[in-house]
């Protein structure tokens, strides 16, 4: 309890951040202010005028020379113009310090746009308050890709389906993960064919498929790009179907369905997500207490933590958040050479910070027992009585490299009634 008043006294031993040094210069000032205010109770200014004021009375009692009326005249416009400028010093001060705070919190900014949101309301009583979670969709812009348009209102239900995109180094994964959406009857589903072969073989399977238009630069990447090159196309392409109005659930192909999985959404935020956690702690987050010995009475700091969103298995409204989140993602992608999950997952939960505006995303962790990775399959659930009787939404062989072997046996194990399929695998992979 004690550690928590040590954040800041941590914070404030490296160097002092910008905000830090900002709030320095206003202490120092404010501290000058006092000072002055105690020697000169009537103002800097104040205490010229008095002293004029002094020297008059004087002249007045004095001597009573002819020019006198007309030198008094003069002092006194005199400290009128002071006083004035007195005024005017305060105020310009006091919009200096006004900008340096809006400068510093964006307030300002902040404060226009909530306006613009609606109409303010009151809190209402404790426990009552809940802040916005569910963002407003976009309006659908069917100019951005008309024929893809046409086709999502033959595919989708509701407005929403589930994506995949898919080249022929897939294709027998793809069979598989088509072959288990036709068993539980899923309509509304589509696959993004990188190449002709892939988009042959989807209409001889009579699955639903969509070929992006040739003279797209990016799909040269879709053709010969490895895994991660994919991945970043995958953002981008999946901006045209939020564009369009639709909700996707992106989906690799890595991926058995065992249930319908839109029978299982709660459609309250940006992105739900299914996690690569393997239990309440890691899925749904929890406080990882780091420990220094050499700090004594401050030896633990509290840190959160969560395993990371799976980026090959999310569903997202067709929100601004959202098309954010895509645009800031495919934006790294294309100027670093990362993985695309953990660029996913640092845009969507690093907070704001100076020189950083964070995204506003709402994200919601979906059950990680109903949407299965395959640690916990492979680890828990196939070894448990109980666990292994329950069926997941579906599961998802993120990993293991051996995926289409495992695919198969979870088919044979869920759907088939095989008990014994899961076992020749080991927990994890054997390099
Ligand atoms: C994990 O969370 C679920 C749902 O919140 C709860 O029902 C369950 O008891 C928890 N399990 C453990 C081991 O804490």
């Amino acid at each position: 309890m004690a550690v928590r008043r040590d954040g800041s006294l941590m914070r404030d031993k490296g160097q002092p951040s910008r905000g830090s040094r900002i709030a320095a210069a206003i202490a120092v000032g404010v501290l000058l202010g006092c000072v002055l205010a105690f020697l000169y109770p009537h103002g800097l200014f104040g205490a010229a005028s008095r002293a004029r004021i002094a020297s008059i009375s004087d002249l007045q009692s004095g001597s009573s020379s002819g020019e006198l009326p007309e030198r008094f005249n003069l002092m006194k416009s005199d400290i009128a113009s002071l006083s004035e400028k007195n005024v005017a010093l305060k105020n310009q001060i006091r919009v200096l310090n006004e900008r340096l705070r809006s400068a510093e919190q964006g307030k300002d900014h902040a404060h226009n746009q909530f306006s613009a949101l609606g109409d303010q309301h009151k809190a209402g009583p404790f426990g009552t308050v809940k802040g916005l979670r569910t963002n407003p969709t976009v309006m659908p812009d069917e100019s951005v890709n008309p024929r893809l348009a046409k086709l999502l209102d033959e595919v989708a239900i509701g407005k929403e389906l589930i994506v995949a995109l898919a080249n022929s180094n897939v294709r027998e994964m793809l069979e598989v993960w088509f072959t288990s959406i036709k068993r539980v009857g899923i309509p509304n589903y589509l696959v993004v064919a990188l190449d002709d072969e892939i988009e042959n073989f989807c209409k001889v399977n009579d699955v639903p498929v969509y070929k992006r238009d040739p003279d797209q630069d990016i799909d040269a990447v879709g053709k010969s790009g490895g895994n991660h090159a994919v991945s970043g196309l995958k953002f981008r392409i999946l901006r045209e179907f939020l564009q369009l109005g639709y909700s996707v659930l992106l989906s690799d192909v890595d991926i058995v369905y065992l249930q319908n999985p839109f029978d299982y959404l709660y459609r309250d935020s940006d992105v739900e997500s299914m996690s690569d956690g393997h239990n309440n702690y890691t899925a749904y987050g929890y406080n990882d207490v780091f420990d220094e010995p050499a700090m004594g009475w401050a030896r633990y700091a509290h840190t959160m933590r969560i395993w990371v969103y799976n980026s090959g298995f999310f569903y997202m409204r067709p929100t601004i958040p959202s098309i954010e989140l895509l645009d800031r993602v495919a934006g790294r992608l294309s100027r670093e050479n990362a993985w695309d999950q953990a660029v996913f997952n640092e845009e969507l939960f690093f907070p704001s910070h100076p020189g950083y505006d964070g995204l506003h995303a709402a994200k919601r962790t979906m059950d990680f027992y109903l949407f299965m990775n395959s640690k916990v399959l492979f680890k828990m659930v196939r070894k448990n009585a109980k666990l292994s009787k329950l069926k997941p939404v579906i599961v998802h062989v993120n990993y293991h490299p051996d995926k289409l072997p495992r695919m198969k046996a979870i088919v044979e194990f869920y759907t088939n009634g095989k008990k014994d399929a899961l076992q020749p695998f080991p927990d994890g992979s054997e390099w």
